[in-house]
């Protein structure tokens, strides 16, 4: 029997539940979702956008569920028995106050973590530097809106040293009561940049909504904010009339107090020299590419800040890898080729299509192989949309992109944009994409793919994985 994360007794006691049933004393876990569910874990019947999941209740139970955490309406309408059940108001105002107590009752140092870019990346970067120091908590996946900070709070074993939490948010007023929740004592900014930019007027906008993250800091903790983005002093200006009174800059930038110094880039790694909060450093970081290096000068802010062992930290980045769909590689033969797929398809804005085709770059490939780029629509860009996409012509061009490919409406534009520099196809989905990819690459190619999520790239990316055999 794995350890108890709370005994039955206070969750109902923090949600303000009725519990009936049969129940165990206590619950290993909580689940909000019966296909993933391991036994002995709390299941939490949350409402999501497509299904009600008061509707999963009997799978809760036929896998194995302690107890159900269900809605006092739900049970007005059920018939039949179903096992332990804890009854509340409302089951996601139920875990938001289960996720309060939990992190009253918790003595670990809380980094909360957002931006436009990259919040993921830095989550998990963080989770391996803290992991070398301490009992590290963070969320399995980006787990980062008005469910998933509750759920990964509410997770949170007592006992924790450290806790990463990552906010996100497409509008306004949507990271001030997640940050509540948190309470960190580090609060990072990693970027602000055009995306989601649908619910907002302008990039500033963005900003202000970001420095919502200030509201939940706790007193005396400390702001962390990227020292070359362009919005830093709007951001510094919003953290002072919040009263935040530390402040920490990391970046290339002379001022930053978390700042890369000597930067050498590999094709599988980057090395650098770095003063971290006035202490010389030396690191090695596992994945490519300067974004990466820039997410590794928070981490270590960050460690610093919370207490870490700044040594251990930065030593376990040396073995940090690229996270699933964003840089992930793998050597794969494709027919008679033998070729590298670097794997961004988890998602696409402006600012990340850069770094990936920065990342691109740097890679270089064997004899006769190519820098193959498989561009898609990045969705959810506004009105500004078609010159955002127009814009990645140059940073097509710069990097010296040989093989273009395009796919979706949005990036039709670029096709003229880019002929005669460079060999470009457009198709207008991944369906007719994917033959065509595959009869074209050569041996030694470096492909990478990127798009937003709704374009469907893990399709090209499982194709290529299950038709290409692995190589070591
Ligand atoms: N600092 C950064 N600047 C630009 N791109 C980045 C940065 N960090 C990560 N990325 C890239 O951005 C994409 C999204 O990364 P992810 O960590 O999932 O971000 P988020 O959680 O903010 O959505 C990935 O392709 C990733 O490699
Ligand atoms: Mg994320």
């Amino acid at each position: 029997m794995s350890a108890v994360l709370w005994t039955v007794e206070t969750m109902a006691k923090v949600m303000n539940g009725r519990l009936v049933g049969n129940h165990r004393a206590g619950v290993s876990g909580l689940s909000i979702d019966t296909r993933s569910l391991i036994e002995g874990e709390a299941y939490f019947a949350i409402k999501g956008d497509i299904h009600d999941g008061h509707k999963f209740v009997a799978n809760a139970h036929s896998a194995g569920a302690a107890l159900s955490v269900v809605s006092e309406d739900w049970l007005n309408r059920l018939d039949g028995e179903t096992g332990p059940l804890l009854i509340v108001d409302d089951v996601l105002e139920a875990l938001v106050r289960l996720a309060v107590a939990s992190r009253a009752r918790s003595k670990a140092r809380i980094v909360a973590i957002t931006g436009s870019v990259g919040k993921t990346t830095t989550k998990e970067a963080l989770r391996t530097a803290l992991a070398a120091c301490g009992k590290v908590h963070a969320a399995v996946a980006s787990f980062n809106n008005h469910w998933g900070v509750p759920l990964t709070l509410a997770r949170m074993p007592e006992g924790t040293d450290f806790g990463v939490i990552e906010i996100g948010m497409n509008h306004p007023d949507e990271i001030t009561p997640l940050v509540k929740m948190a309470r960190p004592h580090v609060a990072v900014i990693n970027n602000v940049a055009a995306v989601h930019l649908g619910a907002f007027k302008d990039v500033d906008a963005i900003a202000h909504a970001k420095a919502e993250i200030f509201d939940g800091l706790e007193p005396n903790g400390t702001a962390v904010l990227n020292a070359d983005d362009e919005r830093l002093p709007l951001l510094t200006e919003l953290a002072r009339q919040k009263g935040i009174k530390n402040i920490v800059r990391f970046g290339e930038s002379a001022e930053a107090e978390a700042r890369i110094e000597n930067l050498v880039m590999h094709g599988s790694c980057s090395c650098l020299t770095a003063k971290i909060l006035g202490d010389d450093m030396v690191v090695k970081v596992g994945a490519p590419g300067r974004h990466i290096v820039q997410n590794v000068v928070a981490v270590l802010a960050c460690c610093k800040l919370v207490g870490a062992d700044l040594a251990r930290a930065a030593l376990a980045l040396a073995d940090m890898k690229p996270v699933k769909g964003r840089g992930q590689r793998h050597k794969i033969r494709v027919g008679s080729a033998s070729i590298t797929l670097i794997d961004e398809s988890y998602n696409a804005n402006p600012t990340s299509v850069r770094a990936a085709l920065a990342l691109l770059a740097a890679s270089v490939p064997k004899t006769r192989g190519r820098h193959v780029a498989v561009l898609g629509d990045m969705l959810e860009l506004g009105p500004t949309s078609s010159q955002l996409h127009l814009g990645l012509a140059d940073a097509i061009v710069e990097n010296n992109i040989e093989r273009i490919f395009l796919v979706g409406p949005e990036m039709k534009a670029l096709e003229s944009a880019l002929s005669g520099k460079a060999e470009v196809t457009h198709v207008s989905s991944v369906d007719d994409l994917i033959p065509l990819v595959k009869a074209d690459l050569r041996d030694g190619d470096i492909l990478m793919a990127k798009a937003s999520l709704g374009m469907r790239f893990a399709l090209l990316i499982d194709d290529l994985l299950n038709t290409g055999s692995a190589e070591s």
